[in-house]
């Protein structure tokens, strides 16, 4: 890991970033819905903007937590993406992104999905993953977030292959509060 200066602690709204698209034929399938692959990669584009931001680095997608495509997004519609970041840990950044659809009228207004990415910044001189500076996080949702980031990253590291199920600590601690031994 690179031991260049780290940038200092930042609120998370210091890096939100906001993106807006309209769903053109070509970003279409047959049926005339946005295609998944494209609003992936805009969610790839906003979420990776975020964690330069907080970073003040450059930043490669390292993973994508789940998403499901919960509601279509027409050809015409106009898509609004989110993406905040939740928390740090040595050199890998969470980002929460939110995807939001209307008609150009503002009519139909929907959330349409969500999904975790996770990000790791490098150093500029080797390309070496960088320290990540901390998160400040402020309001009830982004002190939620900030709380259960390391479970989160406890997950993907399992299904990953990079960290053991028994050496989960977060995710044992968490779970013990359901165990039936300790509720009896
Ligand atoms: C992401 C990458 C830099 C990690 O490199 P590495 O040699 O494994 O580095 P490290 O083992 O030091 O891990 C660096 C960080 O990445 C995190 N990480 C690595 N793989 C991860 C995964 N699958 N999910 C979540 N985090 C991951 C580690 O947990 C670590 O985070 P931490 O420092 O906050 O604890 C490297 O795998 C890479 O360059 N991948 C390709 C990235 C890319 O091209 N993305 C575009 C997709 S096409």
């Amino acid at each position: 890991m690179s031991m260049e200066k780290m940038p200092s602690p930042k609120k998370v709204s210091e890096s939100k970033s906001v993106m807006t698209e309209m769903v053109m034929p070509n970003d279409a399938n047959p049926m005339g819905n946005l295609m998944g692959g494209n609003l992936l990669r805009w969610m790839d584009i906003v979420s990776g903007i975020c964690a330069g931001k907080h970073c003040e680095a450059h930043v490669v997608t390292a993973s994508v937590d789940h998403v499901s495509f919960q509601r279509p997004i027409k050809v015409g519609d106009i898509v609004t993406l989110e993406a905040s970041v939740t928390r740090t840990f040595h050199t890998s950044v969470e980002i929460y992104v939110e995807v939001f659809a209307a008609d150009i009228k503002g009519q139909n207004p929907r959330r349409c999905n969500h999904a975790y990415y996770t990000f790791v910044a490098l150093d500029d001189e080797q390309g070496k993953p960088a320290e990540a500076p901390p998160v400040i996080p402020l309001t009830e949702i982004e002190m939620q977030r900030y709380e259960s980031a390391p479970r989160r990253r406890e997950v993907r590291l399992i299904l990953s292959g990079r960290l053991k199920p028994e050496n989960a600590e977060g995710l044992r601690e968490f779970f013990q509060h359901f165990s039936p031994v300790k509720n009896a």
